[in-house]
């Protein structure tokens, strides 16, 4: 297993995946919601770039919902922001969610070159690893970053990912460094307090969110990106 581990989005741009499993990381907030909105019964996520194809997209998809943010808010005309605990059975259970977000939905567009793209949150990045493990193939872990800056929340997901995959791989320096980040520094508010997109989404009073999403291993789901959408793998 030869695992890389790329730091943004955009590094992932122009890159060919094909024969490997990518993994997409964006924990604040965008995977961490796809996780829980399929925990919570969400039939396919249609994951987009941009605003308007993902308004098209909803047009033709009767019952559909809209779900995404721009810098952290929920887009004009949208059902759902980017905010995990909306993501309720009540809400989208069954559903079909048409869905945009600055870095997240960015990230597995840029790696559609794969065989496929398992979405990783701390909530569930321990099913993420045993899946790998079982594989046994090539990975890419691809931490989104935030506007095309390092983000220190993704690669400290990466790095308790790499920690349960170490055993099969070598890593390199920066792969290391997020491992032993990880090791040693197990307790994750502390390592995030402080850091850009954390506090941005505290200021704009996420905190619940916040607490949420660096809970590791509550669901136990590996959704994944296969033919334009995400949907859920039941193997898990
Ligand atoms: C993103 O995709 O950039 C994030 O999920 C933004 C956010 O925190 O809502």
């Amino acid at each position: 297993m030869k695992i890389e581990l790329f730091d943004t989005a955009s590094k992932a741009l122009n890159v060919n995946f094909t024969n490997k499993v990518v993994v997409v990381i964006d924990v604040l907030r965008a995977t961490s919601v796809i996780t829980t909105a399929f925990a919570n019964g969400a039939k396919e996520i249609y994951p987009f770039m941009g605003v308007e194809e993902t308004f098209e997209m909803a047009k033709k998809i009767d019952g559909s919902l809209l779900a995404g943010e721009r810098g952290g808010i929920k887009i004009d005309g949208f059902d759902l922001g980017n905010s995990p605990l909306d993501f309720t059975k009540e809400k989208i259970f069954n559903k079909t969610i048409c869905m945009t977000t600055s870095n997240g939905t960015r990230a597995i567009e840029n790696s559609k070159t794969a065989d496929v793209i398992y979405i990783c949150s701390f909530l569930n990045v321990s099913s993420v690893a045993k899946k790998l493990l079982n594989e046994d193939r090539d990975i890419a872990i691809i931490c989104s970053g935030t506007n095309d800056e390092f983000s220190l929340d993704d690669s400290l997901c990466a790095g308790i990912l790499l920690n349960k995959l170490k055993s099969k791989a070598k890593l390199n320096d920066f792969s290391l460094s997020m491992a032993k980040m990880a090791q040693f520094m197990p307790d994750i508010k502390k390592v995030l307090e402080g850091t850009k997109h954390y506090e941005y989404l505290k200021s704009l009073g996420f905190t619940k969110d916040l607490e949420y999403c660096i809970t590791p291993d509550i669901i136990d789901v590996v959704p994944y990106y296969k033919n334009s959408k995400i949907i859920l793998d039941n193997d898990t």
